[in-house]
């Protein structure tokens, strides 16, 4: 059955393919054509997913890609999952063949900020932040944009460096930091787009958007602060509902501005540095 909410459908698709990535990765190929015709990057699924006897609350996701491609011909959706704990470590056991309840399109898509030809958009991707970043250059590619835009991303160590080949599968122009040096830059990914601002002509015009693990997300704002820079962060808080009715995810804003609080599920969950409070 299918029921609107909130202008978003809840409904049961079939699983088409779980792929292992290793490492505790996996990647879900979902058939939902009404859903994934609606999607855009940046927007988010709740899952719904029994974990033995408990039923429990549903769990967040990017939309990491749409198939044959994003727009109103996309038939299926992907989700690109790391196993963490009981939720996850469940929708890991699903076969192809099964159900699987999602309810979605949520939040607000990822901007496409407005930059001169000669700008430079950086995409920054942290952990299960490379998510909505990858469809975000699926989109990108599929609309034919000439918009210069690089990705960087940033992990511990190679082996987790999730995402990698299917960004340069797609042209992209992609950069990597591992904190261990074993792959491209040695140290973290704020410190890359850092050296990579610095090799910029100063009249370049840039902006960018970052989606990683929270203290990723810090320093890219101290940096983007600190540097003036027009970039968006998606955040990615705890969302008991998602579609804005719980309060359960909400963030404070910068002292003077208004409303006080804001719902990351339906303001956000991708907000411009200047809208958020100093410390994440
Ligand atoms: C908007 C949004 C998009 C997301 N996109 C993805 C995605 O594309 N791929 C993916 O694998 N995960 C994504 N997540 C995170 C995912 O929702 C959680 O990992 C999942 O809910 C964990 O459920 P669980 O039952 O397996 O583990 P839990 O038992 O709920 O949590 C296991 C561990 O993970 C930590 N954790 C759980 N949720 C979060 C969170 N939101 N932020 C920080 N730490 C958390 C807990 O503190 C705990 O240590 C996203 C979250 C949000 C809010
Ligand atoms: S998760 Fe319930 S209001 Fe945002």
């Amino acid at each position: 059955m299918k029921m609107p909410v909130a202008k978003c459908l809840v409904d049961s698709y079939e699983l088409k393919a779980n792929e292992d990535l290793g490492e505790g990765w996996f990647r879900l190929d979902i058939h939902a054509p009404e859903m994934a015709s609606k999607i855009r990057a940046g927007q988010f699924v709740q899952v719904r997913v029994d974990a033995g006897d408990t039923l429990l609350i549903r769990r967040p996701f990017s939309v990491y890609d749409l198939n044959p491609a994003p727009g109103a011909d996309a038939t299926e959706l992907s989700l690109l999952v790391q196993n963490v704990g009981p939720g996850t470590h469940a929708m890991q056991e699903l076969r192809p063949g099964d159900p699987v309840d999602l309810m979605g399109p949520l939040g607000r898509p990822m901007p496409r900020p407005d930059l001169a030809a000669d700008g430079v958009l950086f995409l920054v991707g942290g952990g299960i932040g490379v998510a909505p970043l990858y469809l975000y250059c699926r989109e990108l590619v599929s609309e034919g944009s000439t918009l210069d835009h690089r990705v960087l991303l940033g992990a511990r160590s190679s082996s987790l460096l999730i995402g990698l080949e299917a960004f340069e599968k797609l042209g992209t122009t992609t950069h990597c930091a591992t904190d261990d040096g074993s792959d491209g830059y040695s140290g973290n990914v704020i410190d890359l787009l850092s050296s990579q601002l610095d090799g910029l002509d100063e009249s370049t015009p840039v902006a960018g958007i970052g989606c990683g693990p929270h203290g990723m997300n810090q320093a890219l704002l101290d940096l983007a602060i600190g540097r003036d820079l027009h970039f968006w962060i998606s955040l990615e808080n705890y969302m008991p509902c998602g579609f804005g009715a719980c309060f359960g995810c909400v963030i404070p804003t910068p002292e003077g501005q208004e409303p006080r609080y804001r719902r990351v599920c339906v303001e956000g969950p991708c907000f411009p540095v200047n809208e958020l409070p100093s410390r994440l």
